[in-house]
């Protein structure tokens, strides 16, 4: 499976629903940013936004928390529709815990490394991850250029899982567009977030349809 989560972080809000029929012909996936203003230097949005898309959609909401002691909002997020829950291990005070939190709510588990954490803090926790994200930006904004050091990261987190034979799906979330799609899948990753090369210019359908084609994604 090859496929593209869009992030509505890069999108009109208010224009999202009009394209949202358009867009779930094309992929089952959607990406949703939650950010606090204190684990990054940015502010987003939260459950509100999140209950109001799940009324919208059933698109598998794929929620990436870029916030501090996310463990304490898992069950609000739940709550909202999230259908996978992203945490960064350093957020929390037990990792193995929040995993544990997350699927007793019935969601899947995801962990995403920053760009300056090492592969090595999600190593130990992988074989219990339904989601590895690699963040190939630093965490807080979108339309940033790809970080080609991240493909090390991709890489030894595809070698990993496929030694292990394990079912985690590998998603890259930054700057990933027409210009470094091929390398990401190239270096192993299922799920290509992609932010502004969906939501920037013209439709984000057609967008998606180029990508889908280019690349050959489900
Ligand atoms: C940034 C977010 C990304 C962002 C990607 O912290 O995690 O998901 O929306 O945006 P683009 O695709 O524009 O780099
Ligand atoms: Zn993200």
């Amino acid at each position: 499976m090859k496929k593209i989560a869009p992030s509505i972080l890069a999108s009109d809000i208010t224009d999202l629903v009009k394209h949202l029929p358009g867009i779930e012909k094309e992929t089952d996936w959607l990406h949703l940013d939650v950010m606090d203003g204190h684990y990054v230097p940015n502010i987003s949005f939260g459950f509100f936004v999140i209950k109001s898309l799940r009324s919208k959609t059933k698109m598998f909401l794929d929620t990436h928390l870029m916030i501090e002691r996310p463990d304490k909002y898992f069950e609000r997020f739940a709550e909202a529709g999230s259908d996978l829950i992203c945490f960064h291990p350093e957020t929390v005070q037990n990792p193995i815990e929040a995993i544990k939190q997350i699927k007793d709510l019935g969601c899947k588990v995801g962990m995403a490394l920053n760009n300056k954490i090492s592969v090595d803090a999600i190593l130990p926790f992988l074989s219990e991850l339904d989601l590895a994200l690699v963040l190939s930006i630093e965490a807080g904004f979108g339309g940033q250029s790809f970080i080609p050091k991240s493909l090390e990261k991709i890489k030894a987190l595809r070698k990993e899982i496929d030694a292990e034979k394990l079912e985690t799906l590998l998603e890259v979330d930054g700057g990933v567009n027409a210009q470094t799609a091929g390398t990401v899948l190239k270096a192993g990753a299922d799920i290509l977030v992609m932010g502004s090369a969906v939501f920037g210019n013209g439709t984000p359908v057609e967008n998606i349809k180029y990508m889908k084609k280019e690349f050959e994604l489900d």
